[in-house]
């Protein structure tokens, strides 16, 4: 992982840029776009389990005692954000398998002030967590400041964590000047908004594109 803009970038593996290419592309239809979803989610949990502590322990084998591992997961959280974040959380948790499930449901309004409405949070307390917000598209920003919000309402975690597929420059930075100790994983960074707030080039709605639907 390469630090890029405030965000650690998963660019220099080839197996999540290949999925990656895949999400991005127009023409992969919904099934295949929330399959490689869950995959990404996977294997960017994966990617993220070398960032926590490990124990040394030995084994016994049936044939001999040997040195083995166990990382540190105990304390987990995961805030799925509604919607586009539920196929993607259900590859993270396959990996993070004992950590506990919170939900934020929020949805963005129309530009130019693409205001934040908070419908239902359900959350459990955090403290002491590392907390893992769940985000696909991290592009102005604006809701996850407000997710940040509810969190800190819940508890004082110890590690502050937000999982995207992309993110933008401009969101990034707005989050890290509310919450500076928060650690931003993405699977690229890409360059920039058009003026409907979307990451370009981006993958397009990805709440619409996993769940086949057309709102706008
Ligand atoms: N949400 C999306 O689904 N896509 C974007 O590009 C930005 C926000």
């Amino acid at each position: 992982m390469i630090e890029k803009d405030g965000a650690y970038v998963f660019e220099d593996s080839p197996y999540i840029q290949q999925i990656l290419t895949v999400l991005r592309d127009a023409r992969t239809d919904t099934i295949a776009f929330r399959r490689n979803l869950v995959a990404l989610g996977r294997y960017m949990a994966y990617e993220l389990t070398k960032t926590f502590p490990i124990e040394r322990l030995t084994v016994q084998t049936p044939l001999a005692r040997t040195e083995g591992v166990r990382i540190r997961m105990d304390k987990i959280t995961l805030v799925v954000v509604l919607r586009a974040a539920i196929p993607f959380m259900e590859g993270v948790i396959k990996v993070l398998d004992n950590a506990k499930v919170g939900i934020i449901s929020a949805s963005r309004g129309s530009p130019p002030d693409f205001s934040i409405e908070i419908k239902y949070v359900r959350v459990p307390n955090i403290d002491d967590d590392t907390l893992i917000i769940i985000d696909p598209m991290i592009a102005t920003g604006s809701t996850l400041i407000k997710v940040l919000e509810e969190c800190r309402k819940c508890g004082n975690p110890k590690r502050k964590i937000i999982m995207g597929v992309l993110a933008a420059p401009a969101g990034v930075g707005r989050i890290k000047k509310s919450y500076h100790d928060v650690e931003i994983y993405v699977a690229a960074m890409d360059s920039t908004l058009n003026d409907k707030g979307y990451i370009v080039p981006g993958l397009g709605d990805a709440g619409d594109r996993a769940f086949n639907t057309e709102f706008e």
